[in-house]
Protein backbone atom coordinates (compact mmCIF):
# COMPACT_ATOMS: atom_id res chain seq x y z
CA UNK A 1 0.00 0.00 0.00
CA UNK A 2 1.10 3.38 -0.84
CA UNK A 3 1.34 6.61 1.20
CA UNK A 4 0.13 9.43 -1.99
CA UNK A 5 0.49 13.23 -0.36
CA UNK A 6 0.46 15.33 -3.88
CA UNK A 7 -3.01 15.01 -4.16
CA UNK A 8 -2.82 16.42 -7.98
CA UNK A 9 -5.03 15.35 -11.24
CA UNK A 10 -3.00 12.33 -11.87
CA UNK A 11 -3.11 11.13 -8.25
CA UNK A 12 -6.73 11.98 -8.08
CA UNK A 13 -7.39 10.29 -11.03
CA UNK A 14 -4.96 6.58 -10.02
CA UNK A 15 -6.92 6.07 -6.84
CA UNK A 16 -10.20 6.45 -8.43
CA UNK A 17 -9.01 3.69 -10.64
CA UNK A 18 -8.00 2.14 -8.07
CA UNK A 19 -11.38 2.24 -6.42
CA UNK A 20 -12.98 1.50 -9.57
CA UNK A 21 -10.58 -1.68 -10.05
CA UNK A 22 -11.89 -3.14 -6.75
CA UNK A 23 -8.93 -1.84 -4.56
CA UNK A 24 -9.22 0.30 -1.21
CA UNK A 25 -8.50 3.74 -1.03
CA UNK A 26 -8.18 5.68 2.65
CA UNK A 27 -8.94 9.18 1.68
CA UNK A 28 -9.26 12.16 4.43
CA UNK A 29 -12.58 14.00 4.85
CA UNK A 30 -13.23 17.42 7.52
CA UNK A 31 -14.67 14.37 9.98
CA UNK A 32 -12.30 11.67 9.87
CA UNK A 33 -10.08 9.57 6.96
CA UNK A 34 -12.81 7.41 5.86
CA UNK A 35 -11.98 3.74 4.58
CA UNK A 36 -13.50 3.65 0.67
CA UNK A 37 -14.48 1.01 -1.35
CA UNK A 38 -16.93 0.79 -5.03
CA UNK A 39 -20.02 0.62 -2.93
CA UNK A 40 -21.50 -1.56 -6.19
CA UNK A 41 -18.71 -3.99 -5.78
CA UNK A 42 -19.51 -6.70 -3.12
CA UNK A 43 -15.75 -7.92 -3.11
CA UNK A 44 -14.68 -4.94 -2.52
CA UNK A 45 -16.47 -3.75 0.37
CA UNK A 46 -15.78 -7.50 1.87
CA UNK A 47 -12.17 -6.12 1.63
CA UNK A 48 -13.09 -2.83 3.86
CA UNK A 49 -14.78 -5.39 6.79
CA UNK A 50 -12.08 -7.70 6.76
CA UNK A 51 -9.11 -4.43 6.75
CA UNK A 52 -11.61 -3.22 9.83
CA UNK A 53 -12.05 -6.83 11.36
CA UNK A 54 -15.58 -5.55 11.57
CA UNK A 55 -18.54 -7.99 11.71
CA UNK A 56 -20.34 -8.09 8.28
CA UNK A 57 -23.37 -7.13 9.72
CA UNK A 58 -22.48 -3.59 10.29
CA UNK A 59 -23.99 -1.37 7.74
CA UNK A 60 -21.66 1.53 5.79
CA UNK A 61 -22.27 5.10 4.56
CA UNK A 62 -21.91 5.87 1.23
CA UNK A 63 -20.31 8.84 -0.23
CA UNK A 64 -21.09 11.19 -2.76
CA UNK A 65 -19.71 14.06 -4.59
CA UNK A 66 -23.33 16.19 -4.93
CA UNK A 67 -26.65 16.16 -4.07
CA UNK A 68 -28.39 15.29 -7.32
CA UNK A 69 -26.95 11.87 -7.04
CA UNK A 70 -28.58 10.94 -3.94
CA UNK A 71 -31.93 9.51 -5.14
CA UNK A 72 -30.23 6.88 -7.03
CA UNK A 73 -29.29 5.64 -3.71
CA UNK A 74 -32.64 6.51 -1.46
CA UNK A 75 -36.44 7.08 -1.77
CA UNK A 76 -39.01 8.25 -0.53
CA UNK A 77 -36.78 11.32 1.54
CA UNK A 78 -38.60 13.69 3.25
CA UNK A 79 -38.69 16.94 2.79
CA UNK A 80 -37.14 17.50 6.21
CA UNK A 81 -34.39 15.42 4.41
CA UNK A 82 -33.65 17.77 1.58
CA UNK A 83 -33.72 21.05 3.93
CA UNK A 84 -30.82 19.37 5.98
CA UNK A 85 -29.31 18.19 2.69
CA UNK A 86 -29.29 21.43 1.32
CA UNK A 87 -27.94 23.04 4.64
CA UNK A 88 -25.74 21.16 5.67
CA UNK A 89 -23.96 19.24 2.41
CA UNK A 90 -20.69 18.97 1.50
CA UNK A 91 -20.30 18.44 5.51
CA UNK A 92 -20.06 16.58 8.53
CA UNK A 93 -23.96 15.12 8.69
CA UNK A 94 -24.73 11.56 7.28
CA UNK A 95 -28.42 11.12 6.68
CA UNK A 96 -29.85 7.21 6.78
CA UNK A 97 -32.75 7.26 4.32
CA UNK A 98 -34.75 4.61 2.98
CA UNK A 99 -32.85 2.67 0.18
CA UNK A 100 -33.32 2.07 -3.88
CA UNK A 101 -32.28 -1.38 -5.37
CA UNK A 102 -28.95 -0.03 -5.63
CA UNK A 103 -27.97 -0.18 -1.77
CA UNK A 104 -27.37 -3.97 -1.27
CA UNK A 105 -27.59 -5.77 1.35
CA UNK A 106 -23.85 -5.91 1.87
CA UNK A 107 -23.95 -1.96 2.16
CA UNK A 108 -26.97 -1.66 4.27
CA UNK A 109 -26.10 -4.84 6.39
CA UNK A 110 -29.18 -6.36 4.96
CA UNK A 111 -31.57 -2.91 6.74
CA UNK A 112 -33.60 -1.27 4.53
CA UNK A 113 -32.71 2.29 4.65
CA UNK A 114 -29.11 3.55 3.45
CA UNK A 115 -26.59 6.24 5.15
CA UNK A 116 -25.27 8.68 2.67
CA UNK A 117 -22.87 11.06 2.87
CA UNK A 118 -21.40 14.18 1.05
CA UNK A 119 -17.85 15.34 2.57
CA UNK A 120 -16.78 18.84 2.61
CA UNK A 121 -12.99 18.06 2.32
CA UNK A 122 -11.41 18.96 -0.85
CA UNK A 123 -9.59 15.72 -1.72
CA UNK A 124 -12.60 13.78 -0.48
CA UNK A 125 -14.74 15.61 -2.87
CA UNK A 126 -12.62 15.30 -6.16
CA UNK A 127 -11.88 11.77 -5.73
CA UNK A 128 -15.80 11.33 -5.58
CA UNK A 129 -15.75 13.11 -8.52
CA UNK A 130 -13.54 11.32 -10.41
CA UNK A 131 -14.53 8.41 -9.26
CA UNK A 132 -18.31 9.01 -10.35
CA UNK A 133 -16.53 10.45 -14.04
CA UNK A 134 -15.09 6.99 -14.53
CA UNK A 135 -18.77 5.57 -13.82
CA UNK A 136 -18.83 4.79 -10.12
CA UNK A 137 -22.06 5.58 -8.34
CA UNK A 138 -20.97 5.86 -4.35
CA UNK A 139 -17.88 5.06 -2.44
CA UNK A 140 -18.91 2.92 0.81
CA UNK A 141 -16.19 4.50 3.63
CA UNK A 142 -16.64 3.66 7.57
CA UNK A 143 -13.80 4.74 9.60
CA UNK A 144 -10.01 4.00 8.42
CA UNK A 145 -9.32 2.31 11.90
CA UNK A 146 -9.83 -0.94 13.15
CA UNK A 147 -13.08 -2.35 14.41
CA UNK A 148 -13.58 -0.29 18.01
CA UNK A 149 -10.43 2.19 17.89
CA UNK A 150 -9.98 5.07 17.73
CA UNK A 151 -10.92 6.93 14.05
CA UNK A 152 -7.85 8.26 12.41
CA UNK A 153 -7.75 12.22 11.94
CA UNK A 154 -4.30 12.02 9.50
CA UNK A 155 -2.68 9.70 6.89
CA UNK A 156 -0.14 8.31 8.81
CA UNK A 157 -2.70 7.58 11.67
CA UNK A 158 -4.21 5.63 8.86
CA UNK A 159 -1.43 3.61 8.06
CA UNK A 160 -0.18 3.10 11.62
CA UNK A 161 -3.62 1.27 12.65
CA UNK A 162 -3.92 -0.55 9.04
CA UNK A 163 -0.83 -1.41 7.49
CA UNK A 164 -0.58 -4.97 8.39
CA UNK A 165 -4.14 -4.97 6.71
CA UNK A 166 -4.38 -3.60 3.45
CA UNK A 167 -2.22 -4.78 0.20
CA UNK A 168 -0.01 -3.29 -2.38
CA UNK A 169 -2.60 -2.07 -4.59
CA UNK A 170 -4.25 -0.19 -2.16
CA UNK A 171 -3.87 3.40 -1.07
CA UNK A 172 -4.13 6.22 1.35
CA UNK A 173 -4.46 9.71 0.04
CA UNK A 174 -3.03 12.26 2.80
CA UNK A 175 -4.72 15.61 2.99
CA UNK A 176 -3.53 16.59 5.99
CA UNK A 177 -5.17 16.67 9.31
CA UNK A 178 -9.01 16.30 9.99
CA UNK A 179 -10.48 19.48 10.57
CA UNK A 180 -13.17 18.29 12.51
CA UNK A 181 -11.66 15.85 14.29
CA UNK A 182 -14.88 13.71 15.46
CA UNK A 183 -17.48 11.95 13.12
CA UNK A 184 -20.51 12.98 11.22
CA UNK A 185 -23.45 13.52 12.90
CA UNK A 186 -26.18 10.88 12.05
CA UNK A 187 -29.74 11.74 11.42
CA UNK A 188 -32.25 9.04 11.12
CA UNK A 189 -34.31 10.22 8.41
CA UNK A 190 -36.56 6.99 7.93
CA UNK A 191 -39.77 8.65 10.03
CA UNK A 192 -41.75 11.34 10.40
CA UNK A 193 -39.29 13.52 12.31
CA UNK A 194 -35.45 13.33 12.07
CA UNK A 195 -33.61 12.06 15.27
CA UNK A 196 -30.04 12.29 16.09
CA UNK A 197 -28.70 8.43 16.28
CA UNK A 198 -25.07 10.32 16.62
CA UNK A 199 -24.01 13.92 17.28
CA UNK A 200 -20.99 15.64 15.63
CA UNK A 201 -20.35 19.11 14.48
CA UNK A 202 -24.36 19.72 13.29
CA UNK A 203 -26.12 19.96 17.06
CA UNK A 204 -29.44 19.89 17.48
CA UNK A 205 -29.08 23.13 18.14
CA UNK A 206 -27.32 24.36 14.64
CA UNK A 207 -30.22 22.34 13.09
CA UNK A 208 -32.76 24.23 14.84
CA UNK A 209 -31.66 27.98 14.44
CA UNK A 210 -31.08 26.95 10.61
CA UNK A 211 -33.98 25.15 9.76
CA UNK A 212 -36.30 25.92 12.92
CA UNK A 213 -36.38 22.16 12.85
CA UNK A 214 -36.46 20.59 16.28
CA UNK A 215 -34.30 17.19 16.45
CA UNK A 216 -34.31 14.85 19.48
CA UNK A 217 -31.07 12.66 20.25
CA UNK A 218 -31.90 8.49 20.47
CA UNK A 219 -30.11 8.31 23.24
CA UNK A 220 -31.66 4.32 24.37
CA UNK A 221 -29.51 2.13 22.13
CA UNK A 222 -31.86 -1.03 22.48
CA UNK A 223 -34.68 1.50 20.76
CA UNK A 224 -32.73 1.74 17.84
CA UNK A 225 -34.32 0.79 14.83
CA UNK A 226 -31.32 0.87 12.93
CA UNK A 227 -27.86 -0.83 14.13
CA UNK A 228 -24.86 1.84 14.43
CA UNK A 229 -21.69 0.30 15.65
CA UNK A 230 -21.07 3.74 16.61
CA UNK A 231 -23.43 3.43 19.18
CA UNK A 232 -21.93 0.02 20.82
CA UNK A 233 -20.90 0.93 24.40
CA UNK A 234 -17.70 0.48 24.30
CA UNK A 235 -15.91 1.79 20.67
CA UNK A 236 -13.24 4.77 19.84
CA UNK A 237 -10.99 3.55 22.69
CA UNK A 238 -7.18 3.58 22.87
CA UNK A 239 -5.05 0.53 24.32
CA UNK A 240 -5.16 3.13 27.53
CA UNK A 241 -7.84 3.13 30.38
CA UNK A 242 -9.58 6.50 29.97
CA UNK A 243 -10.81 7.89 32.78
CA UNK A 244 -13.76 10.92 32.98
CA UNK A 245 -13.90 11.51 36.36
CA UNK A 246 -11.26 11.13 39.18
CA UNK A 247 -7.77 12.83 39.46
CA UNK A 248 -5.01 12.12 37.41
CA UNK A 249 -1.59 10.99 39.51
CA UNK A 250 2.17 11.57 38.38
CA UNK A 251 2.61 9.11 35.25
CA UNK A 252 -1.02 9.73 34.03
CA UNK A 253 -1.77 11.28 30.70
CA UNK A 254 -4.24 14.48 31.11
CA UNK A 255 -6.30 16.18 28.03
CA UNK A 256 -7.65 19.05 29.48
CA UNK A 257 -8.79 22.79 27.82
CA UNK A 258 -5.79 24.50 28.18
CA UNK A 259 -6.64 26.90 31.77
CA UNK A 260 -6.66 23.64 33.39
CA UNK A 261 -3.52 22.93 35.32
CA UNK A 262 -1.05 20.03 34.51
CA UNK A 263 -0.89 18.24 38.48
CA UNK A 264 3.10 17.76 39.28
CA UNK A 265 4.24 14.36 37.56
CA UNK A 266 1.43 14.38 34.90
CA UNK A 267 2.09 14.11 31.27
CA UNK A 268 0.26 16.81 29.86
CA UNK A 269 -1.52 15.41 26.28
CA UNK A 270 -3.36 18.10 25.21
CA UNK A 271 -4.36 21.12 25.72
CA UNK A 272 -7.44 22.65 23.67
CA UNK A 273 -8.42 26.18 23.83
CA UNK A 274 -11.74 25.68 23.29
CA UNK A 275 -14.63 22.43 22.10
CA UNK A 276 -13.34 22.97 18.47
CA UNK A 277 -9.82 22.06 18.76
CA UNK A 278 -10.25 19.68 21.79
CA UNK A 279 -12.43 17.74 19.04
CA UNK A 280 -9.65 18.41 16.55
CA UNK A 281 -7.07 17.00 18.84
CA UNK A 282 -8.67 14.61 20.88
CA UNK A 283 -8.31 11.22 18.98
CA UNK A 284 -4.77 12.17 18.11
CA UNK A 285 -4.05 12.88 22.06
CA UNK A 286 -5.48 9.28 23.25
CA UNK A 287 -3.39 7.69 20.55
CA UNK A 288 -0.60 9.59 22.30
CA UNK A 289 -1.25 7.89 25.34
CA UNK A 290 -0.65 4.61 23.71
CA UNK A 291 2.56 5.63 21.89
CA UNK A 292 3.83 6.55 25.06
CA UNK A 293 2.64 3.48 26.91
CA UNK A 294 0.30 5.36 29.27
CA UNK A 295 -1.80 2.90 31.88
CA UNK A 296 -4.60 5.55 32.25
CA UNK A 297 -5.33 8.90 31.10
CA UNK A 298 -7.78 11.41 32.09
CA UNK A 299 -9.83 13.28 30.48
CA UNK A 300 -11.85 16.80 31.59
CA UNK A 301 -14.61 16.80 28.91
CA UNK A 302 -15.81 20.16 27.48
CA UNK A 303 -19.44 21.59 28.50
CA UNK A 304 -22.21 23.10 26.84
CA UNK A 305 -24.28 22.40 23.77
CA UNK A 306 -22.04 22.81 20.62
CA UNK A 307 -19.12 19.95 19.66
CA UNK A 308 -18.64 19.03 23.34
CA UNK A 309 -22.34 16.99 23.03
CA UNK A 310 -20.54 14.58 20.71
CA UNK A 311 -16.79 14.72 22.92
CA UNK A 312 -18.72 13.52 25.50
CA UNK A 313 -20.33 10.83 23.72
CA UNK A 314 -17.64 9.58 22.53
CA UNK A 315 -15.66 9.83 25.41
CA UNK A 316 -18.77 7.97 27.29
CA UNK A 317 -18.21 5.12 25.21
CA UNK A 318 -14.23 5.01 25.30
CA UNK A 319 -14.20 5.43 29.14
CA UNK A 320 -12.72 2.22 31.80
CA UNK A 321 -15.74 0.55 32.64
CA UNK A 322 -13.63 -1.42 35.49
O1 LIG B 1 -17.63 11.10 9.66
C1 LIG B 1 -17.99 9.98 9.30
O2 LIG B 1 -19.17 9.62 9.31
C2 LIG B 1 -16.89 9.03 8.81
C3 LIG B 1 -16.32 9.55 7.49
C4 LIG B 1 -15.30 8.64 6.90
O3 LIG B 1 -17.37 9.80 6.60
N1 LIG B 1 -17.42 7.72 8.65
C5 LIG B 1 -17.75 6.94 9.70
O4 LIG B 1 -18.17 5.67 9.33
O5 LIG B 1 -17.67 7.31 10.86
P1 LIG B 1 -18.28 4.46 10.39
O6 LIG B 1 -18.72 3.29 9.58
O7 LIG B 1 -17.02 4.33 11.13
O8 LIG B 1 -19.43 4.92 11.30
C6 LIG B 1 -20.70 5.10 10.69
C7 LIG B 1 -21.78 4.64 11.56
C8 LIG B 1 -21.64 3.18 11.93
O9 LIG B 1 -21.83 3.08 13.32
C9 LIG B 1 -22.76 2.52 11.16
O10 LIG B 1 -23.32 1.44 11.89
C10 LIG B 1 -23.73 3.65 10.97
O11 LIG B 1 -22.96 4.78 10.80
N2 LIG B 1 -24.54 3.47 9.77
C11 LIG B 1 -24.15 3.43 8.49
N3 LIG B 1 -25.16 3.13 7.68
C12 LIG B 1 -26.24 2.99 8.47
C13 LIG B 1 -27.59 2.65 8.24
N4 LIG B 1 -28.06 2.38 7.04
N5 LIG B 1 -28.40 2.59 9.31
C14 LIG B 1 -27.93 2.83 10.54
N6 LIG B 1 -26.67 3.14 10.83
C15 LIG B 1 -25.84 3.21 9.82
MG1 LIG C 1 -16.01 4.17 12.82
Amino acid sequence: MRINSNCTISTIKDAATALREGNLVAFPTETVYGLGADAQNKDAVAKIYKAKGRPADHPLIVHLSAIEHIDKWARNIPDYAISLARAFWPGPMTLILPRTELAKNFITGGQDNVGIRIPSHTVALALLKEFESQGGLGVAAPSANRFGKLSPTTAEDVHSELFNYLKPKDLILNGGQSSIGVESTIINCTQDLPTILRPGAITEHIIKDTLGISIEIESKIQENKVRTSGLLESHYAPIAKVFIIGKPKAGDGLIAIDSFPTPPGVIRLADPTDSDEFARVLYKALRSADEKNLERVFVIPPTGNDIAVAINDRLRRCAFKG
